[in-house]
């Protein structure tokens, strides 16, 4: 098991470019269950996610090929049932029910069980299924959902933390083969929903509304191969640009699509740091120092919640006091005992973080917990006095390409050490 050892005090300067969104490339990646033809997905970014989708794919009886960031998937033939083993480690393997149960009528998955960031029930998404007609059992742990056909109707996917977006994509990828027309009402707006049904109407489906609360879907018989580009990953984005704030000087993302960053680069402004956009770029411009905030999480076009560990790492370090909510896992607040280990003072009340800004943190040995706290504790470290070592790393690997040579190449100092 690797870890990451990050010698604080580094500044960043440069520029570094940005790689497709691995929350589009997952689901983008199970779509191309719906046809017999092949399908040609570029720009996926190289992670261990994304490793076990294209196995899951392989298991259910895909060919698959990938040459650096392109990766090729035939599914002729396909099995309906996806493996425990790959499923129980990776909760998005979820996305392939909606393709299997609109192609074949039926799919099965075990169920994915607990995870660090809270609670993460799959209820709206088997409510979408239903809706369209779908009956669904529950057996040994795995979830089957099956049809004799696939109807559309009109659906209401919106939950008590607001909508769900593997949902609103799972049943869409379900409603694109479907009898008549689906209406999905409070669908989730996030720019991957947008992406995911770019691809399935290159694909030859017809919706629209895609990236709003209401997509209308009109059922069709069959869809065919296609070609597609993953966009950039915001969260990625939005990663660098808070390490570049945290610790200073010049940053500019390149291969970026600044429109789906505003939610980001809001309160990065108002706290104090310089930002100018491009076609495709953003450069943020930092002293190392900014204002406290007032931020809260919600669903896009809001704050996102998987930046919000990022920016408990900055505004730790941010004086004055900062208050942060959680809004759409509200149990996701992992960082923040490792970051009080580096010195950080936030208080948890409930769901919201009080962040009393310190003028230093200090390196210590911290424990990664999930993707995105991972991410906030080498942020942190960057900032550190001395040295923070970042243990169970593989949860970065997760999610992000190559995280730490990418900021070693804008002049931090982070070392990769095979345990
Ligand atoms: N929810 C329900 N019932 C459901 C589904 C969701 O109550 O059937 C609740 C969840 O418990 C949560 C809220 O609705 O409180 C939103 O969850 P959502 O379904 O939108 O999450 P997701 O689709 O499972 C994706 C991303 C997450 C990201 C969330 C929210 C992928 C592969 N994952 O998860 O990304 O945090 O949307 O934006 O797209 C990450 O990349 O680190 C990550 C966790």
């Amino acid at each position: 098991m690797d870890k990451i050892i990050v010698h604080g005090g580094a500044k960043l300067t440069g520029s570094v470019r940005i790689s497709g969104s691995k929350n589009s490339a997952l689901p983008i990646l199970a779509a191309t269950l719906l046809t017999k033809e092949p399908c040609v997905i570029s720009r996926v970014p190289d992670l261990s996610d994304i490793h076990y989708m294209l196995t899951i794919l392989s298991e259910l009886g895909c060919e698959v090929e990938r040459a650096s960031g392109t990766v090729t998937v035939k599914a002729e033939n396909v099995l309906t049932e996806a493996p425990y083993d790959i499923v129980r480690k990776m909760r998005a393997s979820i996305c392939v029910l909606g393709p299997l149960l609109g192609r074949e009528k039926e799919a099965t998955v075990s169920l994915p069980g607990g995870c660090v960031i809270g609670d993460r029930p799959i209820d709206l998404h088997l409510r979408g299924f239903e809706a369209l007609g779908a009956a669904v059992r529950f057996r040994s742990g795995n979830v089957k959902v099956l049809a004799p056909e696939i109807r559309g109707a009109t659906i209401n996917l919106r939950g008590k933390f607001g909508s769900t977006v593997l949902g609103t994509d799972n049943v869409m990828m379900a409603a694109v083969l479907a009898e008549g027309t689906t209406v999905i009402d409070g669908a989730a707006e996030e720019p991957e929903v947008e992406d995911l049904a770019n691809f399935l109407i290159a694909m030859g489906a017809k919706i629209e509304g895609a990236g709003t609360r209401r997509i209308i879907i009109e059922g069709v018989k069959e869809l065919h191969g296609a070609e597609h580009d993953v966009i950039p990953d915001r969260i990625e984005a939005g990663t660098f640009l808070t390490a570049a704030a945290i610790i200073g000087n010049d940053v500019t993302i390149t291969r970026a699509e600044p429109k789906h960053l505003k939610a980001i680069l809001d309160p990065l402004s108002q706290a104090g740091f310089l930002i100018s956009t491009g076609k495709d770029t953003v450069t943020l411009r930092s002293n190392g120092t900014g204002h406290p905030l007032k931020l809260e999480t919600s669903p896009y076009p809001g704050f996102p919640t998987d930046m919000q560990a990022q920016m408990c790492a900055l505004l730790s370090t941010v004086d004055g006091i900062s208050v942060i909510t959680e809004n759409v896992f509200p149990q996701r607040f992992m960082h923040v005992a490792e970051l009080k280990r580096m010195g950080a003072n936030i208080e948890l009340q409930g769901a919201t973080a009080v962040i009393n800004g310190v003028g230093k943190l200090s390196g210590a040995p911290v424990m990664a917990s999930d993707l995105r706290a991972s991410a906030a504790l080498v942020l942190a470290g960057l900032k550190a006095e001395n040295s923070t070592e970042i243990n169970r790393v593989y949860h970065i690997d997760r999610g992000y390409e190559s995280l730490d040579e990418k900021l070693n190449a804008l002049g931090a100092q982070i070392e990769r050490v095979k345990v």
